[in-house]
């Protein structure tokens, strides 16, 4: 069976880590690695192949930067002669952005099987290009993997064949599970002089929240106000470095020294380092969709700067709350968590980082491999692409 993986940005590399690793480990199969260079600084690229253990793609496509048609375009003209050459049974793609969409329709024009991990997540906001990315995505998988339970009564919902949903939980539980011993003995809260005493962690970059300067502006004030009560942390996307510049008071980029207080910006951060801080902050605020997931399994209050959420099992069963981007709801928000945390409940069904196992015995059973099976996978059944 051979088995092609493609990832293009710096969530999709996460979830890649614990695929790659279960393919190995229950079907014996080394996938074919294609990375798009959707991605392609150091810090969003190759420190997450290093932090996760990634082995070195088989292909690299360059496409960089562009406008949402020309990434998309670049990706399934640069991917269309890797599928016909490489000829793989199925093509995994992962999430919800550019290089996913344009990858499982490459894919599937050339006639190949489209396994997408983290199917079904819908905000229902069709402003958000990744929800466009994600309804396109689903429409053309023949073998749908489902991160939480609201992901298969979208699917079900917008009329997709069951027999092609297969509900797993999610791989990025997997990845931050399995580098748990790493992320636990980091020392960069040291590094950056913020060990001991509490912190906020923000993360900022969405178009819809970044692009317009009256609107960030906003955002950053309520962010401000926060930051007086504590000390909050904000590693910043690329796509917003030149936007930050118009600010006062804010410590630049990669600026050393902690001040005891206020909003301070550092250069993205790899991994595990990312995941230590978050691990210990008295409060993460983010636009951003996996770390709603992130703060829930590991039971840290996160405040959504978003109207929707396309994961609203982390606002049922876990820490999230999604808050909108009104700065005196934030403040009051982060207030409130900080005064009150959310107590953490039972994880998410199926958070239990094994999802990337149950993939790779479905994906095993469906091209009638023979699989190593654990007692886990008693709750599979064997499948047949449809
Ligand atoms: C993409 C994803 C988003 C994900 C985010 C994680 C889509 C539609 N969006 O958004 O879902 O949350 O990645 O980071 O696919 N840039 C750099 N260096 C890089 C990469 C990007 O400077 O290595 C800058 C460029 O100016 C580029 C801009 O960021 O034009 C946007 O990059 P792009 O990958 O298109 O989208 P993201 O905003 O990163």
């Amino acid at each position: 069976m051979k088995i092609l993986i493609v990832a293009g940005a710096r969530p999709n590399f996460v979830k890649v880590a614990p695929l790659v690793r279960a393919l190995k480990d229950v079907l014996g199969v080394a996938p074919v690695l294609v990375h798009t260079g959707q991605h392609y600084e150091a810090a969003l690229s190759a420190r997450f192949f290093e932090d996760l253990d990634l082995p070195r793609p088989d292909h690299h496509l360059d496409v960089g930067s562009g406008s949402h048609a020309a990434q998309t375009a670049q990706v399934m003209e640069r991917l269309d002669p890797v599928l016909a050459a490489e000829r793989p049974d199925v093509v995994i793609v992962v999430g919800d952005v550019n290089s996913t969409v344009a990858a499982a329709l490459t894919a599937v024009k050339r006639g190949i099987k489209v396994a997408h991990v983290e199917a079904g997540l819908r905000s229902f906001d069709r402003s958000m290009p990744e929800e466009i990315n994600r309804i396109v995505t689903d429409a053309v998988s023949d073998l749908l993997f489902v991160s939480e339970i609201s992901g298969l009564h979208n699917l079900l919902r917008e009329g997709v064949d069951p027999l092609k949903v297969r509900f797993v939980g999610n791989v990025m539980i997997d990845a931050l599970e399995t580098s748990r011993p790493r992320w636990s003995a980091s020392d960069v809260a040291r590094r950056l002089g913020i060990d001991g005493g509490a912190f906020g962690l923000l993360t900022l970059h969405r178009p819809s929240n970044v692009d317009d300067p009256v609107t960030f502006e906003r955002l950053l004030g309520a962010v401000r106000l926060v930051a007086r009560r504590i000390p909050v942390l904000y590693p910043v996307h690329p796509r917003v470095r030149g936007r930050l510049e118009t600010f006062d008071g804010l410590a630049g980029p990669g600026e050393p020294g902690a001040p005891p207080g206020g909003l301070r910006c550092v250069e993205p951060l790899g991994y595990i380092d990312f995941v230590s801080l978050m691990s210990r902050a008295s409060l993460v605020l983010t636009d951003s969709g996996g770390i709603q997931e992130e703060t829930t399994a590991l039971g840290v209050p996160c405040l959504t700067l978003r109207t929707t959420t396309e994961r609203p099992v982390t606002t049922t069963c876990g820490t999230n709350r999604v808050v909108g981007t009104d700065p005196a709801d934030i403040l009051s928000a982060a207030d409130a968590m900080l005064s009150d945390p959310p107590r953490p409940a039972a994880l998410p069904p199926l958070w239990d980082g094994q999802a990337a196992h149950r993939i790779a015995l479905i994906l095993g059973s469906a091209n009638g491999a023979a699989v190593q099976t654990r007692p886990s996978a008693g709750l599979l059944h064997a499948v047949a692409f449809p």
